[in-house]
């Protein structure tokens, strides 16, 4: 079944007030629904009344109070279907399912994890709880009583403020938790289970007293307290930035080891993989705690961006999934370097979306059509998402769009909404005709843009000829010109931005030139030097760049451009070109080379002290080699590329060494650990600066001094990586390898980092070691954290293991994938996604990827899920 955009039509039947009743059992949970259902206007007398179900058994069934006749109702696993339904505009309905929460592998409605009882219900599971109209248009308010056994679930959660609790026979107790917000069926959520807390309060800018919780496994308290301080932050800056205040008495966090995705907004009660919750030194990443702080911070905004204002249906998924990842890197950027996210923003951009946009299943922001929606909680709704905000930012200027914002939040606060409801308000707001601008919307694929210029030293004028244009897609073979706000300056001689006296060509506003057709001639006057163009900067709008620039002004940005961002991309375009024709040289079977000036580039920036150690760890990095493969684009040899880069990041090491060793030797940790930013990117350029060395001295030995005396586990887990990466057989491998398995047994999110470790070392033999580790005692198909840190590891990054000439990568993907599939099909898509960009393989590699998924298309009973990724991505 195919679900269409144009298809929308508003439901028959409103339910504005749920009341729900678990009576929670690990195998047997009995869950009574209470509705008050409305007859919509326009709604015929007797049309029958369908709700959603998802494998359900209905127990019970009753109509204003009297059991529901044989005749009047038919119950399927997947649709209850009222034809009895009374003649007044209301009734109540009462239905009555019993559900089995252990049995629930797919991590979907209601499960056990670890002994907790929690939900997913985004965006369909609230079906397998109980038969509902189970979209996002139906808002009701809810009034939820559990009862459980106190011994095994003293604490009782759901949304909303708790009203009401007590005991009662047999060892059992209850709690009534009330939400007075109006709220779909996916927002729904309910914990019950044994668990340690972290409590504090927020007082509100209005002077309301929140009292806030993070719930984790007993023991593991500790770890919470840096997500609660990020959930303090993030509360305080959604007030003075948008202006949004919390709206319960109560905001609790629950940290669950089953989980499908990173975190869930339900109402007043957050949901959240326990990978981005927990941390502390010892035992998390630099990167660890900046997801956790993003991350926190994102579910934190969805209750404006999300739960307040909510999608009309699930094609507008981008409407609160894009506006609130553009929120939570706003707000990432005003807590670190604004900078130095941007790049990384970017880089996951690109890294994520554009080998998306530029595949199989390349999809507008907002899609068209689906099949199965779990598969588009993708980076193209979400990140390209976010992109499309920070434009329409861009084209208002922040005063106007801030307008937008709050027209947005008063007119539409309470209700179910599209994307042209949320255009709209920035239309008004900014008095502009986003009409052209809404195809980043509707159209897919990531536009290209082409800019050369000329300087004509006696006219004293400066050209500047771009032209667009957008690749066909699954969506839409033929696309039209889109609106391209692109950042610029024309940088001078002395670093400095110069002025013009006059353009034409393109509107021109401040320092934003809008692409709107096909081409452009801009002609800038009154430029009394030859200017070098820095374009796009900051990343204004989300396309490829290709530029005829010559490496002279290349370098020249990288040092004078006083946009960071293009300081970064200068250098990360030259280091592109170079490893690009170094592939190329090494598939050849030629040594590649390398310029001096490219090579020792890196040992400036390593001890220039003008520049933030983050910006300089970035800078220094070259591009991995899944984004080498990227720009190749087409006929792509993983061998080559990754020869080509170690032989890359051997001329570096060579070239700068003793710069460099002085630069990691000043840089020691003192002891004490920050987690914030400025702490961390000294940090990253260490670990950076320590692979690099290791190179140049062709022994372990600075590894294993760097993981013996590391006080946390930044530095640890990073020499770990370049001992076992570099010198992968050897003693010393093993011997960090086994410390850290001693160290750490006991925590399965740090044992996640050393299976990621191992599932990332290059080379022949990746895939027999990964299936050596699914045997090991830490591994489990059925955690999802443990599949994506082993399977996800070696097949998103580990290029030459899983791209492997003899297939055998490919082989153990396809095998894995079939076996999740049993247990959890969301999981099992979303691995079989790696997949995507097989059509740029060489043929060799092509024809053996395109096998791999031929044995999963062929097996019989595919989730809708699975069968979806892999029919799309045959296609
Ligand atoms: N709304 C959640 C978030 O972005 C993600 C939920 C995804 N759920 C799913 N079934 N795909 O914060
Ligand atoms: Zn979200």
């Amino acid at each position: 079944q195919v679900f269409r955009l144009e298809e929308y039509k508003p439901s028959a039947y409103r339910i504005p007030r749920l009341e729900l009743d678990f009576r929670l059992d690990a195998q047997e949970t009995l869950v009574t629904a209470r509705m008050q259902v409305e007859r919509a206007e326009g709604t015929d007398v007797g049309t029958p009344l369908v709700l959603d179900g998802d494998g359900l058994s209905l127990v019970g069934l009753a109509v204003n109070g009297e059991p529901a006749g044989e005749n009047g109702f038919e119950a399927l696993p997947d649709q209850l279907t009222l034809r009895d339904v009374p003649a007044g505009d209301h009734f109540e309905l009462e239905i009555v399912t019993r559900i089995n929460p252990s049995a629930n592998k797919a991590l979907m409605g209601l499960y056990v994890s670890s002994g907790v009882f929690c939900t997913q219900c985004e965006a369909e599971g609230f079906r397998r709880i109980t038969y509902f109209l189970d979209r996002p248009d139906v808002l009701s308010t809810y009034r939820v009583r559990m009862e459980a056994d106190r011994a095994t679930a003293p604490l009782l959660l759901s949304n909303g403020n708790p009203v009401e609790n007590g005991d009662l026979d047999g060892g059992r107790h209850y709690a009534i938790w009330d939400d007075p917000h109006p709220k779909p069926s996916y927002l729904f959520a309910l914990v019950a289970g044994n668990l340690g807390v972290v409590s504090d309060h927020f007082i509100t800018a209005s002077g309301r007293k929140v009292a806030l919780g993070v719930y984790v496994e007993h023991g593991k308290e500790a770890r919470a307290t840096y997500a609660m301080d990020a959930l303090k932050r993030s509360m305080r800056w959604d007030e003075e930035r948008f202006g949004r205040e919390y709206d319960l008495d109560v905001f609790n966090i629950v940290a669950v080891s089953d989980f499908n995705m990173g975190a869930m907004e339900n109402k007043g009660l957050n949901i959240f993989n326990d990978k981005y919750v927990l941390a502390d030194p010892e035992t998390a990443t630099d990167m660890d705690f900046a997801n956790i702080e993003a991350i926190i911070a994102h579910e934190y905004f969805h209750n404006w961006t999300g739960n307040r204002i909510t999608c009309r249906d699930w094609f507008q998924l981008c409407l609160k999934e894009g506006l609130t990842v553009y929120r939570d890197h706003e707000f990432s950027a005003d807590m670190r370097s604004r900078a130095v996210r941007r790049i990384s923003e970017v880089r996951t951009l690109r890294a994520h979306q554009f080998p998306e946009d530029q595949g199989p299943l390349a999809h507008p922001v907002r899609p068209r059509r689906y099949r199965e929606i779990n598969n588009f909680y993708t980076a193209t709704v979400y990140e390209k998402g976010s992109e499309v905000v920070r434009m329409i930012h861009t084209i208002l200027g922040e005063e106007d769009f801030r307008k937008g914002m709050d027209l947005y939040f008063d007119r539409h606060d309470g209700q179910a909404v599209t994307i042209e409801d949320l255009i709209a308000c920035f239309e008004e707001a900014g008095r502009v005709d986003l009409t052209q601008f809404a195809l980043w919307y509707h159209q897919a694929g990531t536009p290209n843009v082409i800019a050369s210029t000329s300087y004509d030293e006696q006219a004293k004028s400066f050209t500047l000829e771009l032209e667009q244009s957008v690749p066909p897609t699954p969506s839409e073979a033929r696309k039209k010109a889109m609106h391209i706000p692109l950042k610029f300056g024309l940088v001078g001689p002395n670093g400095e931005d110069m002025d013009w006296a006059s353009a034409d060509g393109a509107e021109i506003s401040g320092d934003v030139i809008h692409l709107r057709e096909r081409r452009h001639t801009i002609s800038f006057k009154g430029i009394g030097q030859r200017p070098v163009l820095s374009l796009n900067r900051g990343f204004s709008a989300p396309v490829v760049l290709s530029e005829q620039v010559s490496s002279a002004d290349r370098y020249f940005l990288a040092q004078h451009d006083s946009d960071a961002f293009n300081r970064w991309q200068a250098l990360n375009s030259l280091a592109n070109e170079a490893l690009i024709e170094a592939a190329n040289q090494a598939r050849n079977g030629t040594v590649p080379g390398f310029d001096d000036e490219l090579v020792s580039f890196p040992a400036g920036i390593a001890g220039d002290e003008t520049l933030e150690p983050a910006y300089r760890a970035l800078a220094i990095t070259p591009p991995a080699e899944a984004d080498i493969a990227r720009e190749i684009g087409g006929n792509v040899d993983p061998d080559a590329i990754h020869r080509a880069r170690e032989a890359y990041l051997d001329a570096v090491a060579r070239s700068g060494a003793t710069q460099m060793a002085s630069v990691y030797d000043a840089l020691a940790d003192d002891g004490t650990f920050n987690p914030d930013a400025g702490h961390a990117g000294k940090r990253a350029l260490r670990n950076v600066l320590l692979g690099l060395l290791m190179r140049a001295e062709g022994s372990p030995e600075r590894g294993v001094v760097q993981y013996r005396s590391a006080t946390n586990m930044t530095e640890r887990l990073a020499a770990l990586m370049e001992v076992t990466h570099r010198f992968a057989n050897s003693p010393e491998a093993s011997e960090l390898l086994a410390d850290f398995e001693g160290r750490y047994s006991d925590n399965p999110l740090v044992m996640d980092k050393w299976l990621t470790t191992q599932a990332t070392i290059p080379g022949d033999g990746a895939a027999a070691r990964v299936r050596e580790l699914m045997k090991h005692s830490s591994f489990s198909l059925s955690n999802p954290n443990r599949v994506r840190a082993l399977i996800g590891g070696f097949a998103s990054g580990n290029q030459t293991g899983f791209h492997a000439a003899d297939g055998t990568g490919y082989q153990l993907l396809a095998e894995t994938i079939l076996a999740v599939e049993e247990l959890n099909p969301q999981v099992a898509a979303r691995l079989a996604v790696t997949f995507r960009s097989w059509r740029s393989l060489e043929p060799h590699r092509q024809k053996l990827a395109r096998e791999a998924l031929a044995t999963i298309a062929k097996a019989e009973n595919l989730s809708r899920d699975l069968r979806d990724i892999v029919d799309r991505t045959l296609a």
